[in-house]
């Protein structure tokens, strides 16, 4: 059984050079380990969430894209696609939403930050939150759980929304039976968080961000030429682990070239050396794929193809299993219904006897008319008595006919003890067996 690993990336903005090494590379690699499956997508939904600007959605989306794409993703074993193109999410998000207390919502992060920062600001505690915010935690499980995704990699910030979507899960399991495959995250472990130029997590927020492919190669030298640094001049030895030159460079290089970039700093290495040397190792690196980018930017009717081609892949599951999600709900389609309506009705609308065999004999149930079990009976050596047995039970038409003791009751034929049941059921039994009998 190969592994379902499944995530996704919000379009809200341009990926830097932290995104890619820090979820789309390691992401990548996984998708080209056997015995992984793995579903990657833009969550183009969740970016209306944070972003009201049409025009930065829609070019986060294709710049998205064709980042994958330019990466080396191979959408003949991943299966990639856009969040909006498959409808199964939106309509289970909305089932999920039924089961989600919320209580649960209450306590998401990112909803609790916000109503902090009004507490400070002395406002409304909801002022500006949506409920798109508020239910962003639904709508995430419903991506991961509308794929029975086993695994999903995502940073530290998103533990607690796969903790959200594992009960979700499991309270709709619970109460619709068996139906969702409980994710588990992953954190990955080796994975480089890069610092940003002013040594902060890189992060478009903080607008410290090393640009990927939208930039030519003189914005990247400029980018790097801007990273803070110690005033320690050419000459003098430099710690290489408290530098971000280092540590960046560290994420791309190989080992010998990380040990050498370290012995030099030691010695004295210039810090403008240092970043020439980070260019140059960062420039080999993302140049090709920085043609495949604006190449594939240049042709948005292909990415369209192979984005719709991803979203057909990924209805393939998300179709049968949201069938599957809409019956345990009781949204049947009105046809099938109709279809098997008369014999179901006929069988469901009376009690039944059901016969089994086990190691030691032969025995019956008797469930009610909604299929609920009311009694099991005792072992019979041969199927004739327990025919009889069930022939004498389904004769019995008042209280007085069995042996109550305690808070057991008896059903005792000629002699013999065919069944118990609880005493509290009695009534349920009797109206069961009046039903079968009755025409
Ligand atoms: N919330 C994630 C983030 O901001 C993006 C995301 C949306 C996601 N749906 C997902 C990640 C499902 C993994 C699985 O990073």
């Amino acid at each position: 059984m190969s592994t379902r690993i499944l995530t996704g990336i919000t379009t809200s903005g341009i990926p830097h050079l932290g995104n890619y090494a820090g979820a789309i590379q390691p992401a990548i690699q996984m998708s080209r380990q056997t015995g992984n499956d793995a579903f990657f997508f833009m969550a183009d939904y969740h970016a209306l969430v944070k972003c009201d600007d049409p025009e930065r959605v829609a070019r986060s989306r294709q710049a998205l894209a064709a980042t994958w794409l330019a990466a080396g993703l191979d959408t003949d074993k991943a299966t990639f696609y856009r969040q909006s193109d498959i409808p199964e999410i939106p309509e289970l998000n909305w089932i999920l939403s039924c089961v989600t207390s919320k209580g649960l919502m209450n306590r998401a992060h990112a909803y609790k930050a916000a109503q902090d920062q009004n507490a400070a600001k002395g406002i409304e505690l909801d002022d500006g939150v949506t409920m798109g915010l508020y239910c962003y935690p639904v709508l995430m499980s419903a991506d991961i759980l509308i794929f029975n995704a086993n695994k999903v990699p995502v940073g530290r910030d998103q533990v607690q929304h796969l903790e959200m979507a594992r009960d979700i899960a499991q309270r709709f399991n619970h109460m619709y039976g068996e139906t969702f495959v409980l994710p588990e995250v992953q954190i990955a472990e080796n994975v480089a968080i890069l610092p940003g130029l002013d040594g902060r997590k890189m992060s478009k927020s903080y607008d410290n961000t090393i640009p990927l492919f939208e930039s030519s190669e003189a914005e990247l030298k400029a980018a790097i030429m801007r990273i803070v640094t110690d005033s320690r001049q050419p000459g003098e030895p430099k710690d290489a682990e408290s530098s971000m030159i280092f540590q960046i460079y560290k994420g791309f290089a190989s080992d010998a070239q990380t040990t050498a970039l370290k012995a030099e700093l030691e010695r004295g290495m210039g810090w403008g050396d240092a970043k020439n040397a980070l260019f140059t190792l960062l420039n080999d690196h993302l140049a090709p794929m920085r043609d495949r980018y604006q190449d594939l930017l240049s042709r948005p009717d292909d990415i369209e193809d192979i984005l719709l081609a991803g979203a057909a892949k990924a209805r393939q599951h998300t179709e049968p299993l949201m069938e599957r999600v809409r019956d345990a709900v009781g949204l049947r389609k009105a046809k099938r219904v109709a279809v098997s309506a008369p014999a179901e009705k006929k069988a469901a609308r009376k009690g039944r006897f059901v016969s089994f065999r086990e190691e030691e004999g032969f025995r019956f149930r008797l469930l009610d008319a909604a299929g609920t079990e009311l009694l099991v009976s005792e072992v019979f050596a041969d199927p004739r008595q327990a025919g009889m047995a069930q022939k004498a039970l389904a004769a019995l038409n008042s209280r007085n006919q069995f042996e109550v003791a305690g808070d057991e009751a008896l059903v005792v034929v000629e002699g013999a003890k065919v069944a118990s049941l609880p005493a509290a059921e009695l009534d349920a039994l009797l109206e069961t067996l009046e039903g079968m009998r009755a025409e």
